[in-house]
Parts: C-alpha cells; structure tokens; sequence
C-alpha cells in the first residue's frame, strides 16, 4: 500500500504507520463513516452484501477504522444484510426507528449492544427486554435525533465515533450534519446491476475535501473531509 497524497512516502505502509495515518482528533466527538463501492458506484455486488465487492485491503482498512474506534455505530439494515455480531472490545450501537434488534445482535453479550432509536418506537419494549433498558437510548419522539446521539456517545467517554453505514444512515447522518470525515474504498471492479449507492434517500449536496488518499492494488483508499 502506498500514499498518493500527503506526507509519508513509504511504498509499504505498515499496520502502526496506517492507523497513524488514520487518526482521529482525541479531544473532541469525531464521527467518521468508512464505506466501500465499486468504480461504478455500487456499494454492494450481487450477493446484496459487501462481501462481493470488499477484498483484502479493504478488509484491512476497515479493521485498523475498527481498532481507533471508541463505538462502532451500524444501521438495521446493515447489522441485518452483514450479519453483525459483537466487537471484542468495542461497543456497538445499532440505530433503528423500529428498534428491531436482529438475531444476531440479539443474544450479544450485556453492554456491547446498544441501540438508538425513539420513545414512540413499537419495538421499544422488547428491545428493552433483549439489550436491558440501559443499552437503549431514546433520542426523540418519532425520529432519533443523530447529533443527540453523537453526544450522548461522547458523553459516555467515546469520542472516537465510527459509521459502518449503511447507505440510508450514512445520508441521514450527513444530512443531520454529524459526519466529520467519510472514508471511502474504491475497488477495481464494475458490476452494473441496480445496487445502492453509499448513500440512499433524498437528496443532498454537500462538498468534499480529500484529506488523504492511499492505493492497494488498484484499491483507492480515500479520506475524505466534509466542508462546510
Ligand atoms: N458498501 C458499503 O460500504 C456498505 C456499508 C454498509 C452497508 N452496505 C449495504 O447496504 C445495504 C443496506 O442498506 P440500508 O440503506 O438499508 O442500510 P442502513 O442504513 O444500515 O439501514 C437502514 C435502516 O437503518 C435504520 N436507520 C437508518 N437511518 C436511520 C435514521 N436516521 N434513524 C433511525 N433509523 C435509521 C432503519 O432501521 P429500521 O427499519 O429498523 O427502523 C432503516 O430502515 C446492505 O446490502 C449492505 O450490505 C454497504
């Protein structure tokens, strides 16, 4: 792996130089969001997963994110299509307006599963049964209020905030202005077919400012800053 912007020159970029790379201001909340697409645009291949189009970079990329993360913070959706299980070490928080907790989450060890979600949620009560009602947070009445949820986060002493996606929450955090920085992986690979961006839902239009950007293979690994 080697840089193609910024300081360091090195050609192979070891474990320790990579999370130096990526770090994170300590002394404030600091969201980031790490996704992976294809050149065409597609943040799924036709498993209807990341699995399809991820490979060996990005994996590592990805676990170094994970490793300089306080929280780890994942949409229903995401947990439900990846399979998402316990982070050894690190909290997750899964954000859901119908506070479904898969099954896969659902049988987690106590206090590595939260969930975020809203006090008028149908689900509230059993997901309060399942996580224990400390683990739920209620941020709002009828939506969950994400800025509230990046401080609350912070709050419990995790400011170091990553996003896993997926694509209807990566949008929705942007759009709540929440998202410091989005890494995005670029892998080397088309597949056409009708497969969600790495952001979905309504619009929006906001800048980007590349911060940092690292290439693997043809595998484009960029830091993305977002402006104002
Ligand atoms: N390429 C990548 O990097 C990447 C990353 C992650 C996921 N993916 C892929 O993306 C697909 C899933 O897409 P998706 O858009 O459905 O994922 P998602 O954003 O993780 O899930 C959407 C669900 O998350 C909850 N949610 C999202 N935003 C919310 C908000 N503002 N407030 C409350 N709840 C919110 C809702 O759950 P409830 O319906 O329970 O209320 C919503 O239905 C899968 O195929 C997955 O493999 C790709």
């Amino acid at each position: 792996m080697r840089v193609l912007t910024g300081a360091t020159p090195n050609d192979d970029i070891s474990d320790g130089e990579l999370a130096e790379l990526y770090a994170v201001p300590a002394d404030r909340p600091f969201l980031r969001v790490n996704m992976v697409s294809t050149v065409d645009g597609s943040a799924t291949g036709e498993d209807a997963r990341t699995r399809s189009i991820n490979n060996a970079a990005d994996k590592r990329v990805f676990q170094v994110l994970r490793s300089l993360a306080d929280v780890v913070i994942v949409g229903a959706g995401t947990a439900k299509a990846e399979n998402y299980a316990p982070i050894d070490g690190t909290p997750i928080v899964l954000v859901s307006r119908k506070a479904q907790v898969p099954p896969s989450l659902a049988s987690a060890p106590a206090g590595s599963v939260y969930l975020a979600t809203c006090s008028r949620s149908d689900g509230l009560a059993s997901a309060k049964e399942v996580l224990g009602e400390q683990h739920v947070l209620e941020l709002g009445s009828h939506r969950v209020d994400l800025p509230l949820l990046k401080q609350t986060l912070a709050e419990r002493g995790w400011n170091s905030q990553l996003s896993e996606g997926g694509p209807h929450l990566l949008r929705d955090l942007v759009f709540q202005g929440c998202v410091d920085e989005l890494t995005a992986t670029t892998v080397p690979q088309l597949v056409a077919g009708a497969y969600p961006r790495i952001t979905e839902g309504a619009p929006i239009d906001v800048p980007l400012e590349l911060a940092l950007l690292l290439e693997d293979r043809g595998t484009l690994f960029g830091r993305w800053t977002l402006g104002g």
